[in-house]
């Protein structure tokens, strides 16, 4: 592949992380194009782009080299780590970035009798994140069978396709307007600065440096 001359960062298209992540950049002085239907956002002042995409995918897009860096919550991250095959680039978590705050938890019905992980044991659980569940689950030294959904995981247990499940949870409605209890967290996440393991050798490295440094000027006036 040819070497880029401009970075490229990828993010959310639309959910959650977009408003605050493109805050983020703009403080750190990177104004786009609006072109927000678009995938491809063009930097107007810093050659630096912007690829708006499925959060999910932006692992893999750095992992293959089409992004250099991407802003996506830790969940996704340690997800793709988890499930990438040993051949793929690794991937680092550069900054965590104080947005997006939520975690990854086990929830059963209400009327479960629930009081330790090994209750788990023998149980259906729905997740999106096979893998981050899976290593807890042996962790906990429970076994137990992991359903995977791309989504609306929340209604499982009353489809009866589960008996538990294990997904984000932020303000805690979802699973109150389920009669789900969370019961366990898995991982406390937040969106964060993923990126290669090794910065580049070229330009970009030093794009990628310059861009840190001002990343932490900008999370240091906040905090
Ligand atoms: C997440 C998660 C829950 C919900 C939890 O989904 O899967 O459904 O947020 O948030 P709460 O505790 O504030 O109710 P999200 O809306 O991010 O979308 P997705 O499931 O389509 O990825
Ligand atoms: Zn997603
Ligand atoms: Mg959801």
């Amino acid at each position: 592949m040819k070497p880029r001359d401009r970075l490229r960062i990828a993010m959310q298209k639309s959910g959650r992380l977009t408003e605050p992540a493109l805050e983020l950049l703009k403080r750190c002085g990177l104004t786009f194009r609006q072109s927000r239907d678009k995938l491809f956002c063009f930097g107007e002042g810093e050659p630096v782009d912007l690829l708006l995409v499925r959060d999910d995918d932006i692992p893999g897009l750095i992992s293959q080299g089409v992004c250099d860096l991407g802003i996506v919550g830790r969940n996704v991250l340690n997800e793709y780590r988890r499930g990438a095959d040993g051949d793929a680039p690794a991937l680092a978590e550069w900054r965590p970035l104080g947005f997006g705050r939520c975690r990854l938890s086990i929830a059963v019905p209400q009327d479960m009798e629930y009081r330790e992980p090994s209750d788990l044991g023998g149980r259906r659980i729905a997740t999106s994140y096979p893998g981050l569940l899976s290593e807890w689950l042996k962790v906990q030294d429970v076994s137990a069978t992991v359903v995977t959904l791309a989504g609306s995981v929340e209604i499982a247990p009353k489809l009866g396709t589960a008996d538990a499940i294990c997904d984000l949870v932020q303000s805690g409605g979802t699973l109150v307007a389920n009669q789900l209890r969370e019961t366990d967290v898995l991982l406390q996440s937040e969106a964060v600065l993923a990126g290669p393991d090794a910065l580049p050798a070229d330009e970009r490295g030093d794009m990628i440096e310059l861009l840190l440094k001002r990343l932490d000027g900008v999370i240091q006036v906040r905090e």
